[in-house]
This record gives C-alpha cells, structure tokens and sequence, in this order.
C-alpha cells in the first residue's frame, strides 16, 4: 500500500480490446492509494465508457483538447503536469505512431507531447501490428526518446491470433509502475531554456519549499498538517512568470505542478531540507511549506496493531529547521531568504521573534486559526514583518500575495526597497 500512497498517475486510454483490463488497473491502483486521472481516446470511447472509468477514478474523464469547461478547470499542459508519471494503457500502435512522431492532434497526444514526466506504455495490439516494421522502428525511437514499457504479452488475442501483442495484466502493469516511480520521473528542461530573459527577476535562481510533510508513524499512518501548497506553489508561478529559475520543493499536495518551474517531490522534513541544499545556491530561498515540527523517534517497520492494553506512546524527535539552517549558511547564503509564519495568535508578535529567531530577511507571517479559512483556502491576509518594520496587506488571492511578493523581492534584491 505505501509504494504508491499519494502518487499520482496520469492514465492515457487508448482505443484497443485490453481497455477493460484498464478498468482492474485503475482499481488495483486505487487500493494502493494512487490518485488517478484519465484520458481517454475517441476510440477507447468505444471501447469503456466515461462513467464507469470516472467512477473508478473518482475524478472527472477528459476527453477533449478543445474543451472550454475543461480548460477553465484545468488545462491540459497542466493536467499533463501534474502527475508523477503517465501511463498509458493500453497503448495502440496508432497512439505510439503519434507520439513517436510528435503529433498532436488530440488531448491524449498533445498531453504526451507537452508532459514534463516520464510515460510508461503498456502496449496492446494485434501480433501482426505488433510485428510491424514500423510498429518496431516507432517503439525503438520511444525507447530512445526515454519512454518506459511494460509488455506486450505473449499469447491468445482478442482476434483469435496467437502470438506477442497480448496487453500485460493490470498487476505486472502495477509492478512497472512501481518501479518506475521508484526513480526520477521528471523531464527537466536542457538548462538555459524555460527561463524567460526579460521580467524583473530574469536572470535569478529561486528555490521555494511548499505544502505539508509527511512524517511517517508506521508504513500505513503519518502526522501531517492542513497545507494545501497553494501559498507557495503560487509564489514559485510567479517567480518564474517573472523571468526566475525556480526550483520548487514540495511536499504531498494535490495542487498541479506549476509551468514552468522544476518540481522536486518530497515526503518527509528530512527529505525537504536535503531536496532544498541539492537546490542551492539560489539568489532567493522562500520557505513556504508547513514543515512538520516533529517526527517520531523511530518509524515502526511494521503496522502498529491495537493491543490489549493502552494505545502506544510516540515519542517524537524535532525536525532539522530548513529555514533556520539557509539563513544561518556561513558560505553560499541566498542573498534573500524569506519565511512565513503560520500562527493562531499574536500574528505579528510571534513573527517578529521568528525573524530574529530563524535569522531571514523577511516573515511573511499569517493567521493560520480555523476561522480565517487560510489553510487550504484560496485567500490570505498577511504581514510583512522585516528589520524596518511591519506592513500589512488587506485580504488578497493567494495569487496576487504572491505576485505583491514576487515584486517585493525583486526590490530587495536590486536594493530599492528595504526588507
Ligand atoms: N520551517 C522550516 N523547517 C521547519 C519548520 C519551519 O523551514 N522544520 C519554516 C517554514 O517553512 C516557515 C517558517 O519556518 O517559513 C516558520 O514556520 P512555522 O511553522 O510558522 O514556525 P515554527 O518554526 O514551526 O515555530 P512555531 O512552532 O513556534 O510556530
């Protein structure tokens, strides 16, 4: 179950007889705890129906490239972003043809040619499609374009042939899948392209922790905190909308990935602070993630099972404070490291002892209590607290908080304004 607890797949379907075995796979990976989204082709229309791959998924089924609903809700580069791996199942000699050559001219090909992920194929078709010199010639170029199989089987056909072609069975599909996320997934981008050259932080490297940690009790329970990342996936958007490199470290959230913007995926504290220092130099650092205060002392390898007796104590260990560590970096220190301060009380207060606590430059500090509906909202209010002083902001998208601070930073830096 934990292989692929808060994975997130994104599922192509392509049009062949094997699509039903799609519908085990999308179950066998729910039990597992994945997230799945699916994309279905014209012909895997024909095939299974929407309904029942989204009562499978329990999310909406995209189907069109040209679908207004759809892009308002969540187009499709970032529906092709926010996933850890795609997979496409089952992949017809038609839909590897395309992808081999770069078309697109549907959703399920545009989402494969626009992805920053890796695809996994698990391949289905006639034998003699399967055979083809061409079929050949296009998986040789996938293989080489970094694309992962799985399959095909050997045996009876849907068409009553014998022979390679079979799609493989949704637990060898899971199996691949594993392994698969077992590595690095992401596509990066050559370096040098992907930043734009103008816009007021052109030329600047930005690392950004976002979203909660994962502290893991047992292989089944974690402690973990209400943040959704939209505070800081939206400060590493506008980051890079503004012309910066962004390295984004976050923790398990749903929210998409951010265009633009190199996405490193951790669970832990421990996993945030070494993603950060591989992230590092960076001309700015902005801690936005709810970092888990605490971890227990030692993960149990086994599930903890209810006993007879008392319920078990945890004793909890602190984690390593990954704000505290970049601003207190004797060599390297980003020249502008930003923190926010969650808080239920005293707001300010509390934050102007953080600044000074942590050492940063600037608290971005904000009233986290139930009421205010900040975490996992799409509104903040926050404070600005630095050496100069206090400034506070009236009540704004979690967008434009990040955009306000994007500029702000970029202020600092070029030493207009004073933190
Ligand atoms: N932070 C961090 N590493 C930690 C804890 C916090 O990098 N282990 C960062 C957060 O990303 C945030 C800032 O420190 O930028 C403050 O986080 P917050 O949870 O408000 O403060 P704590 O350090 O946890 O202090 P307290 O528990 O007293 O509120």
């Amino acid at each position: 179950m934990a292989g692929l607890s808060g994975k997130r797949v994104l599922l192509v379907i392509g049009g062949g007889i094997a699509a039903y075995k799609t519908l085990d796979l999308i179950r066998r990976l729910r039990e597992r705890g994945a997230g799945v989204r699916a994309v279905l082709t014209r012909a895997a229309e024909q095939l299974v129906t929407p309904l029942s791959v989204a009562s499978l998924t329990g999310a909406k089924v995209h189907q069109d490239l040209f679908s207004l609903t759809d892009e308002a809700e969540m187009g499709h580069i970032e529906l092709s972003r926010a996933a850890d791996l795609v997979v496409i199942a089952p992949a017809t000699a038609d839909l590897l043809a395309k992808v081999a050559h770069g078309l697109a001219n549907d959703l399920a090909s545009t989402i494969l040619l626009a992805t920053d992920k890796k695809a996994l194929a698990a391949p289905a078709m006639n034998l003699r499609m399967w055979l083809h010199p061409a079929t050949q010639r296009n998986i040789a170029r996938l293989r080489e374009d970094g694309m992962l199989f799985v399959g095909p089987d050997e045996g009876e056909m849907a068409c009553g042939e014998f022979g390679p072609g079979r799609m493989s069975e949704p637990l060898a599909i899971v199996a691949a899948i594993e392994t698969a996320l077992a590595n690095e997934t992401a596509l990066p981008l050559p370096a040098g392209i992907g930043a734009r050259s103008t816009g007021i932080l052109a030329g600047k490297t930005v690392v950004v922790t976002s979203g909660p940690t994962h502290e893991p009790i047992d292989p089944v329970r974690y402690i973990a905190n209400r943040s959704s990342g939209k505070q800081g996936h939206a400060i590493a958007r506008a980051a890079a909308e503004a012309g910066a490199r962004v390295t984004l470290v976050s923790g398990p959230v749903s929210v998409p990935d951010p265009a633009g913007v190199s996405v490193v995926r951790v669970e832990t504290a421990r996993d945030m602070q070494r993603a950060v220092e591989a992230a590092l130099p960076a001309d700015i650092f902005v801690a936005a993630a709810a970092v888990a205060d605490w971890r227990v002392e030692a993960e149990a390898r086994g599930k903890i099972k209810k006993g007879a007796d008392r319920p078990p104590t945890l004793p909890l260990v602190e984690n390593p404070d990954i704000l505290a560590a970049v601003s207190k970096m004797r060599a390297g220190r980003p020249r502008l490291v930003v923190g926010f301060a969650a808080e239920t009380e005293q707001v300010v207060d509390h934050a102007k002892a953080k600044l000074a606590r942590k050492g940063c430059d600037l608290i971005v500090a904000n009233d986290v209590s139930p009421a205010s509906g900040v975490m996992g909202g799409a509104r903040n209010t926050v404070h600005l607290v630095g050496a100069s002083g206090v400034e506070s902001w009236p009540e704004l998208d979690k967008d434009e908080v990040a955009r306000r601070l994007v500029a702000r930073m970029a202020g600092l830096l070029q030493g207009h304004v004073r933190s």
